[in-house]
């Protein structure tokens, strides 16, 4: 079973209060967003390998620690996912970023592919999917799959808000995929809109609607 780790950190959780404040304009929303993905992005690395070594200091031989050098992707789900790029991109600036793109089709309600772009290396990198708004979960799990498919290992899925319902479909669909997210809001609406979230975040991002 995945597990599913939420943030409570007090600066992610200050910071989030007014990113779900509708009075909050674009631009706020933005560095906003940024700012917690960065915090979030410290926070998912904690488990990142490192390797022993020795440094000189002015006065003295020094035990330390580097990163091990795992490769890392980040894959943002189009359009919100890249509100959380350039935050993450701080702390892990090698990191390669491939995009994907679904929409749903109105009949079937299925997520259908658009636009996939990878890393051709995505198997040997651990990826972090990005995707801020986790409702009900159809794009993040057809999102993973298609990873799979295409070779990828080791994911974690990186969220700013989710709702239940999200969580267990992610869950049941990939147990192999641990969830991280700042709030688990209460439930969706008709409408599949996260209940009380933030509104659409690519509108809000992106100053469109
Ligand atoms: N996507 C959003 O942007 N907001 C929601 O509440 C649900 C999905």
């Amino acid at each position: 079973m995945s597990q599913l780790y939420v943030f409570d950190h007090p600066l992610i959780q200050h910071k989030l209060t007014y990113i779900r404040d509708k009075r909050t304009g674009t631009k706020e929303f933005r560095e906003l967003v940024d700012e917690v993905a960065t915090l979030m992005a410290y926070e998912i690395t904690r488990d990142m390998p490192v390797r022993e070594v020795t440094v000189e200091t002015p006065v003295a031989t020094a035990k330390a620690k580097l990163l091990e050098g795992k490769k890392l992707g980040l894959v943002p789900i189009l359009r919100a996912g890249l509100g959380m790029v350039e935050g993450i991109l701080k702390l892990i600036p090698a990191a390669k970023v491939g995009h994907i793109g679904l929409y749903r089709d109105p009949h079937t309600l299925e997520a259908i592919e658009y636009y996939c772009k990878m890393p051709s290396d995505i198997g040997e990198r651990d990826l972090i999917v990005i995707d801020p708004m986790l409702a009900t979960g159809g794009s993040a799990s057809e999102a993973i799959t298609i990873l799979k498919q295409k070779g990828a290992k080791s994911m974690k899925l990186m969220c700013l808000i989710a709702a239940p319902e999200g969580v267990k479909r992610v869950q049941q669909d990939h147990p192999d995929v641990d969830i991280y997210v700042a709030a688990v809001d209460e439930k969706l609406d008709d409408h599949s809109y996260i209940i009380p979230g933030l509104g659409d975040a690519g509108d809000r991002l992106f100053g469109t609607k």
